[in-house]
């Protein structure tokens, strides 16, 4: 993953750290969108995104594994950039928007990183595969036509235990070709 991308991730943490020091139990309502939705709640100052997501929307791509920010298992999209939801504040969420994997697919039609995921066996177990298609689409937003080499630095902060990482770049790589012929 890109320098950029990482540096961003490592800002929200160092804020969901402050914050969640802060007095439990108080309720703040915030609004953030939601897979195109929009979504009032009342979250928890300390409230972690991935637990709001997971276990109050019932959106569980998103996958909680080193939580420590890492792994990138927990990968969402916020406002089009990839964060780490494990160490992001769901209070830092409010007014932006939310992309996570259950929100790719439009009108029951995959997005074609997914496509290219299941046609070049871009996974195995699948745990890492919601956040790497995440941070994928940002790349491919960003640059329609990514080298290996951008490919491989992009994805940086999403580890896979299973695929030895050339079946996902062949994935990417695959996508990006056929997004480009629409
Ligand atoms: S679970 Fe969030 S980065 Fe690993
Ligand atoms: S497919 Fe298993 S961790 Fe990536």
């Amino acid at each position: 993953m890109g320098d950029v991308n990482q540096a961003g991730r490592a800002r929200e943490s160092c804020m969901a750290k402050a914050m969640s020091k802060r007095a439990h139990g108080q309720l703040i309502p915030i609004s953030l969108t939601i897979n195109g939705a929009l979504s009032e709640i009342e979250v928890e100052p300390h409230e972690l995104l991935l637990d709001v997501v997971r276990e109050r929307l019932g959106l569980t791509g998103a996958k909680r594994s080193c939580d420590v920010q890492v792994c990138g298992a927990c990968t969402v999209l916020l406002d089009g950039r990839p964060v780490s939801s494990c160490t992001l504040l769901a209070f830092e969420a409010r007014g932006r928007e939310v992309l996570t994997i259950e929100g790719l697919a439009q009108n029951g039609k995959l997005h074609p990183l997914q496509d290219a995921f299941i046609e070049h066996g871009g996974f195995q177990c699948g745990f890492c595969t919601p956040g790497m298609i995440l941070t994928a689409k940002t790349l491919l937003d960003e640059n329609p036509d990514p080298t290996e080499e951008e490919v491989i630095h992009f994805m940086q902060g999403n580890i896979c235990r299973c695929t030895g990482y050339k079946k996902i770049i062949e994935s990417i790589t695959a996508a990006a070709k056929k997004m480009k012929k629409k």
